[in-house]
């Protein structure tokens, strides 16, 4: 098990013994028994049978509050009603059409309105977004680097996959990072046309941009890496990245998988800052898989059937066009949003203060409705802080909470909580209540482990 207490893995195992059953009986089907890499824990995943609300339910009949949220997909909470009654009568109108219909325009109405888009185009998942609109970026400017920043993801495609969770013996001069593939199988030629810039760091990204002027088709980050805790930009750092595009004469791409749902009209909404194209994804459809690319006309008119790309059997599906069209107008409201918002300052407060009175070394950082804790106590800035954190203390942290029915964020140091709109002050408060339990064990354990390198 990861480097746990013993108390703790021992009530973790007796906890999960189906779960555990699941894993062992049927890992031979699946490599790891697991769907998506993310979801692999050692020594075995939970298995969940049902969720509702802010509460789900693992195989063995443990409730949890749930603050993961389905890696923040779900600010809708889980089986939100009013998604549920829409869905059941969308299901009986058909799946797939082959065809556009006309639920995509109302969609793409809200969309384009609320984000501050001029153009959108559907696909399932956030990796098919970005990956497209790195290839609308490079047709039109006909280059082809793209710079990412160290320690952002976005999904799983050779590109983009590089320089994710590098380890710090192959990481290089934090300023003017190695580029590391997160993976196996992605081609050298592929690395070579990806850069890779440290965040936050403008003056050295401004440099790297400059040693291969000319070349550079797209600079795409999360404006809130939320793929190593929660890391909000320095300021002027987005507004710095926005003109240094201008200059170079390449397409800014935030991807705002994470962030999309995270405030009412996006990071770029909350922040003032307009990318080129912007990438959404997770909650704007209530959990259904949908994403979007979107954004400046000029950019979006470079897809031209038969010459530039973009294409998905599932794109636009009808049930998760109207689980978007129900979620967006009916559901993530801009007073909703508001009431989440003072619950997530509940939280956050919450922990600061209990972080305090137990005299832990961690840091909290927030906005809204998503924060993280990072033990250590150092203000993380970018990857390379990140790597100096005590990802130990964080595992005692979070199986500790499990122990206690509340999963507190994402499975893993490098990802945050998740307030939805059907959280409540009542599960603010028991979350809050076994944190500080869980403190008081923490301050008994010194134990630290090496985060998994590969995705
Ligand atoms: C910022 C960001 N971009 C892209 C992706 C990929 O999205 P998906 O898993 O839907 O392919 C993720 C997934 O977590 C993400 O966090």
């Amino acid at each position: 098990m990861v480097n746990v207490p013993e108390e703790e893995a021992r009530v973790y195992a007796e906890r999960t013994k189906l779960s555990r059953r699941l894993f062992e009986g049927n890992s031979k089907l699946t490599p790891f028994g697991v769907h998506s890499n993310y979801r692999f824990v050692d020594p075995y995943p939970l298995y969940v049978s049902r969720a509702r609300g802010d509460r789900l339910w693992d195989v063995d009949g443990n409730e949890y509050l749930d603050f993961n949220m389905g890696f923040g997909v779900l600010m809708s909470g889980h089986a939100h009603p009013t998604l549920v009654s829409a869905m059941r009568d969308a299901i009986g109108e058909g799946t797939i059409y082959g065809f556009e219909c006309e639920d995509t325009y109302t969609l793409g109405g809200i969309l384009t309105k609320r984000f501050g888009l001029d153009m959108v185009r559907f696909s399932t998942t956030g990796l098919e977004a970005t990956h497209h609109a790195v290839r609308i970026a490079r047709a039109h400017t006909s280059r082809k680097k793209v710079l990412k920043f160290e320690g952002c993801y976005h999904g799983s495609h050779d590109t983009l996959l590089v320089s994710i969770k590098p380890t710090a013996d192959k990481a290089g001069d934090p300023r003017r990072p190695n580029r590391v593939p997160a993976s196996q199988g992605v081609p050298q030629e592929v690395v070579d046309n990806t850069l890779v810039a440290p965040f936050n760091d403008l003056e050295a990204t401004e440099r790297i941009v400059e040693e291969n002027s000319g070349d550079l088709a797209a600079v795409i980050l999360e404006p809130i890496p939320m793929n190593m805790g929660f890391v909000p930009p320095k300021k002027g750092f987005l507004e710095g990245l926005r003109k240094l595009c201008d200059k170079e004469g390449c397409v800014l791409i935030f991807d705002e998988v994470k962030t999309s749902g995270k405030f009412y009209s996006g990071a770029a909404g909350y922040f003032g800052v307009k990318p080129d194209l912007m990438v959404l994804g997770k909650a704007i459809a209530g959990g259904y898989p949908l994403s979007v690319v979107g954004g400046k006309r000029e950019v979006m008119e470079t897809i031209v059937p038969g010459k530039v790309s973009h294409a998905g059997t599932f794109n636009s599906n009808p049930l998760s066009v109207r689980a978007g069209v129900v979620t967006m107008s009916q559901i993530l409201t801009e007073q909703a949003y508001s009431e989440a918002y003072r619950l997530g300052d509940e939280l956050a407060a919450g922990y600061r203060d209990s972080l305090a009175d137990r005299r832990i070394n961690a840091y909290v950082e927030w906005i809204g409705l998503s924060g993280a804790v990072f033990f250590g106590g150092k203000r993380v800035e970018n990857w390379r802080d990140f790597l100096k954190c005590d990802v130990g203390a964080w595992w005692t942290y979070y199986i500790a909470m499990l122990n206690r029915g509340v999963i507190p964020g994402g499975t893993g140091p490098d990802e945050q909580w998740t307030i939805s709109v059907q959280h409540t002050e009542d599960s603010v408060k028991k979350h809050l209540e076994v944190l500080d339990q869980v403190l008081v064990k923490l301050r008994e354990s010194k134990l630290t482990m090496d985060l998994v390198e590969a995705i």
